[in-house]
C-alpha cells in the first residue's frame, strides 16, 4: 500500500487534532505542526501507525516555518497532502481593535498560511497526486459584526485558494478551500474577546471529527470549494447580489442584539 504523507498545521487541538487522528487511522504518515509541543507529543504517541513527526512551530515566524519544512523534507522526502488548518479568532468591535492582536491574527491566519504554501511547494512537487486543503470559514464569504479582523483574515484565505488553484494547476497540485461553520472546539474560548461579546449558540455546532472527514474526502476527490453549511453558502451569494437583504437575514441568524442598517 502506498502511504500518503500529510502535514497538518494547528494539530495540537480541535479540527487539526481530529484530522491528524483520522489521517493516521487511514494509514497516512502525518506531520503535526503547532506551537504547543507537549500537546503534539501526546497526540503523536496515541496516533495509529508509525513514522509521524512532531513539528513545533509558530506560524507567525518565517524562519520557524522554514526549519519545520526542512525537518519534514528530511523525514518524509515529499508531501502528498498539506492541511493549512492553524488559525486564531479575534472577537472585538472595530473601535476596540488592538493593533498588535490585529497583526497576530493576520500573521498566523494569512501570512503564515502563504509562507507554509510557498515553503511546501518543493515538497508537494515531489508528492503523489498532491492536494492542499486550506481551512477558511463560512465568515470568509460573509463578514459578521464583532469579528471584522477574523472575517477579513478568512476572506483572505478564500481568496488565496482562488489564486493558488489556478497558479498551481500546471503543477497538478489540487487546491481546496474548506469552510466550516461553528465547530465544537476550544476556538471561541481561547480567542481574545476584550469586551466579552457573547459566545455563539453552539447547540448545532459540528464535531471536529465531521470536519476532519471532509478534509479526508477532499484529499480523495478534490473540490475547489466546500462550505459545510448550505445556509451560509447562500448567504454569501446573497451578500454579493442583494446586500441589504443579506444583512437582515444575517442579524437574525447571528443573534447578539445586532441590528441591520436602516439606510
Ligand atoms: N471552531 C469553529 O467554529 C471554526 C469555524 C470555522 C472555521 N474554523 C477554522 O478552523 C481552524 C481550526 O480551528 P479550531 O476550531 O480547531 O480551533 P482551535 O482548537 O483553537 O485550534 C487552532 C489551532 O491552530 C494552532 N495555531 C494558532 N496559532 C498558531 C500559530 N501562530 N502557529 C502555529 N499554530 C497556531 C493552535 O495550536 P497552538 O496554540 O499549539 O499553536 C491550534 O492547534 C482555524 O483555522 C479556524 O479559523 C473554526
Amino acid at each position: 500500500m502506498v502511504v500518503r504523507r500529510a502535514l497538518v498545521t494547528g494539530a495540537s487541538s480541535g479540527i487539526g487534532a481530529a484530522t491528524a487522528r483520522l489521517l493516521a487511522t487511514e494509514g497516512y504518515r502525518v506531520g503535526l505542526l503547532a506551537r504547543r509541543r507537549e500537546r503534539l507529543d501526546a497526540l503523536c504517541a496515541e496516533l495509529e501507525g508509525e513514522g509521524h513527526l512532531v513539528l513545533p512551530c509558530d506560524l507567525t515566524q518565517a524562519e520557524e516555518i522554514a526549519s519545520a519544512l526542512l525537518k519534514l523534507e528530511e523525514a518524509f522526502g515529499g508531501l502528498d497532502l498539506l492541511v493549512n488548518n492553524a488559525g486564531m479568532g479575534y472577537r472585538a468591535r472595530v473601535e476596540e481593535l488592538d493593533p498588535s492582536l490585529l497583526e497576530q491574527v493576520f500573521a498566523a491566519n494569512v501570512r503564515g498560511l502563504l509562507l507554509a504554501c510557498q515553503g511546501a511547494l518543493p515538497l508537494l512537487r515531489k508528492g503523489v497526486s498532491p492536494v492542499v486543503v486550506n481551512l477558511s470559514s463560512v465568515v470568509g464569504r460573509r463578514g459578521v459584526p464583532g469579528q471584522a479582523a477574523y472575517c477579513a483574515s478568512k476572506a483572505a484565505v478564500t481568496s488565496i485558494g482562488e489564486s493558488l488553484r489556478v497558479e498551481w494547476s500546471e503543477e497538478e497540485i489540487a487546491v481546496c478551500t474548506l469552510s466550516p461553520a461553528l465547530t465544537a472546539t476550544g476556538f471561541f474560548g481561547s480567542q481574545p474577546n476584550p469586551s466579552e461579546l457573547p459566545d455563539p449558540d453552539m447547540s448545532h455546532a459540528a464535531a471536529p471529527a465531521e470536519v476532519a472527514a471532509h478534509v479526508l474526502a477532499l484529499d480523495r476527490a478534490p473540490k475547489p470549494e466546500l462550505t459545510l453549511r448550505k445556509k451560509w453558502h447562500w448567504l454569501g451569494v446573497l451578500s454579493a447580489i442583494a446586500p441589504r437583504v443579506a444583512d437582515r437575514l444575517l442579524v437574525k441568524r447571528v443573534g447578539g442584539g445586532w441590528s441591520a442598517p436602516k439606510r
